[in-house]
C-alpha cells in the first residue's frame, strides 16, 4: 500500500482553533461480519475486506494531512468470539504487519500500539513491538493500533502505575491530576481524538478511549466497515467541519 508522507502534521486543531480538519480521527471499524453475512460469505471474508478498507483509510488520512488515526482492531472483549474467528483476526494482524510494515515505514508512518501487552502471545507482541520500534522516529501520520484494548483496563493500568509512584515516594497523592492520568494512559503524548467514527449503524463507544473521548465529536454512519471508502471518509470530515466545538464554553458570537 502507499501512503502520502505527511511531513507537516504540526498544525493541530487545538481548543478554540478554527482549523476544520481533525487532528486525530479514531475509528470503530464495525460491521465486517454483517457485510459478509449479507453476501452469504463467511464472517472472515468480512474481516479480510475490512483490512482493505483500513488500508484505504490510512492512505486517505495521509493524503488529506490528518496527524493521527486510531483503529480499534481488537478489543479486550473480542476474545469471547469463536476461537476460529479470533485466530483468523490474529493471522490478519500478523499479515498486515508483515506485508505492510516496510511500505508504511517508507511513507513516514509512525505506528503505536495501545492495549494490554502482558497477556499477548509472545510472537504477536514481538511483531507489534518491532513495528513500533522500526517506525519510532517517523514524523508523518501516526497510526495507533488499539489491540487487546479496553478503555477501562487502560484506566486500571494507569491507576496502578500512579499508585506505584505514590508508594515509592516519586509523587504525592495530591500530584495525581488530570494531566498525570492522561500521561499514565497508553495514549500518553498523543492528542485526544477530535472525531470518533463508528460504522455500521451502532451508536456506542464499546469501551473505546473513554477518557480521551471527553470532548470528541461523534460520527455514525450506516455503511459497514468494508464499504467505508474515501468518499465516506470525506463525508465524515465534512460533517466534522460543520460542528461547533465549545468545550463547555459559549460560542463567542452568542455573547
Ligand atoms: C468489528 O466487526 C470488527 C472487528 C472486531 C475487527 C476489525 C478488524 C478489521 C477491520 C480488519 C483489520 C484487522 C486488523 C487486525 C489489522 P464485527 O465483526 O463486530 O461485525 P458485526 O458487528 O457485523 O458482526
Amino acid at each position: 500500500m502507499s501512503v502520502s508522507p505527511n511531513r507537516n502534521p504540526q498544525t493541530p486543531a487545538e481548543e478554540g482553533s478554527t482549523s476544520k480538519l481533525p487532528r486525530h480521527v479514531a475509528f470503530i471499524m464495525d460491521g465486517n461480519g454483517r457485510w459478509a453475512t449479507a453476501r452469504g460469505l463467511p464472517r472472515t471474508e468480512g474481516h479480510r475486506q475490512g483490512l482493505e478498507a483500513l488500508r484505504r483509510a490510512i492512505r486517505h488520512a495521509g493524503k488529506v494531512g490528518i496527524e493521527v488515526i486510531t483503529i480499534y482492531s481488537f478489543s479486550s472483549e473480542n476474545w469471547s468470539r469463536p476461537e476460529t474467528e479470533v485466530s483468523f483476526l490474529m493471522g490478519l494482524l500478523r499479515r498486515f504487519v508483515q506485508r505492510d510494515l516496510s511500505e508504511l515505514h517508507d511513507a513516514n508512518v509512525r505506528i503505536r500500539i495501545i492495549g494490554g501487552r502482558s497477556d499477548l502471545e509472545p510472537g504477536i507482541l514481538a511483531l507489534l513491538e518491532e513495528a513500533e520500534d522500526l517506525t519510532k522516529n517517523n514524523t508523518g501520520l501516526n497510526l495507533v493500533v488499539a489491540f487487546n484494548y479496553g478503555a477501562r483496563a487502560e484506566l486500571v493500568r494507569a491507576a496502578q502505575k500512579l499508585s506505584q509512584k505514590v508508594l515509592s515516594g516519586e509523587i504525592r497523592s495530591e500530584d495525581i491530576s488530570e494531566a498525570a492520568i492522561t500521561d499514565a494512559l497508553d495514549t500518553s503524548g498523543l492528542p485526544d481524538p477530535d472525531l470518533i467514527v463508528r460504522t455500521s449503524g451502532e451508536m456506542r463507544l464499546s469501551n473505546f478511549l473513554l477518557w480521551q473521548a471527553a470532548y470528541s465529536e461523534f460520527y455514525f454512519c450506516d455503511q459497514h466497515w468494508p464499504d467505508f471508502d474515501e468518499a465516506a471518509f470525506d463525508e465524515a470530515l465534512s460533517c466534522f467541519g460543520s460542528r461547533q466545538r465549545r468545550y463547555g464554553g459559549v460560542d463567542a458570537k452568542a455573547l
